[in-house]
């Protein structure tokens, strides 16, 4: 049997190192991993991190792909996961509006794969009545999130605004996938 297939979505907060053990432990725990790249995460780590650690290209752009079907479409097709983590409050707007300026924005909208958000950003911006509303408009539809967690930010505040653990960030995505079976 073929290894599920799990999307992880990088975004543009500076948590986005944290993902690359996200990706690494994803694998060892023996899931097919993809992963999609804003322009803004590309700001943070690079494209090769991610695909020697995944063993998979990386999708940075909806327009670089030498196959006939958009590498965004073949991939919602197949994944049983789309994570996304780090998200921004930007992909949280993005998302909650049905925006598809992106590769990640494209296969949110095109996957029937379940979505757990795992965001990362200042505590005001999470707070922000703004955010609050687009992760309750994500959550009835179904969105489910992990996370985030109190403690000290990467810009210098205190606050709700941390990544969630990878560790229980790989759990709960186990959890996820073990339940469609
Ligand atoms: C040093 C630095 C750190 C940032 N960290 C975050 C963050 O943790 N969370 C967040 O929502 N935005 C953060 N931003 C702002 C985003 O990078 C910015 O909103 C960007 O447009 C997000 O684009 P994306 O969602 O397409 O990746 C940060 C910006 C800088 C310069």
């Amino acid at each position: 049997m073929s290894a599920p297939v799990v999307i992880v979505g990088v975004t543009g907060s500076i948590a986005a190192y944290k993902a690359a053990d996200l990706v690494s432990k994803l694998g060892k725990r023996g899931f097919e991993v993809h992963v999609v790249m804003t322009h803004g995460a590309q700001e943070f780590v690079t494209p090769l991190t991610f695909q020697t650690l995944s063993k998979n290209a990386v999708v940075t752009s909806v327009f670089e792909n030498g196959e006939w079907k958009p590498t965004h479409i073949a991939l919602a097709d197949r994944a049983a996961l789309l994570l996304i983590a780090p998200a921004t409050a930007n992909i949280l707007a993005e998302l909650a509006h049905g925006l598809a300026g992106n590769s990640l924005c494209e296969i949110a909208l095109a996957t029937l794969a379940p979505v757990l958000i795992a965001p990362a950003m200042n505590g005001k911006m999470w707070q922000h009545a703004a955010t609050q509303q687009n992760v309750a408009l994500l959550k009835s539809r179904g969105v489910e999130f992990i996370g985030p967690e109190e403690g000290i930010l990467a810009c210098g505040y205190e606050g709700l605004g941390r990544l969630w653990s990878t560790a229980d960030i790989v759990e709960r995505a186990a959890q996820i996938i073990a339940a469609q079976k």
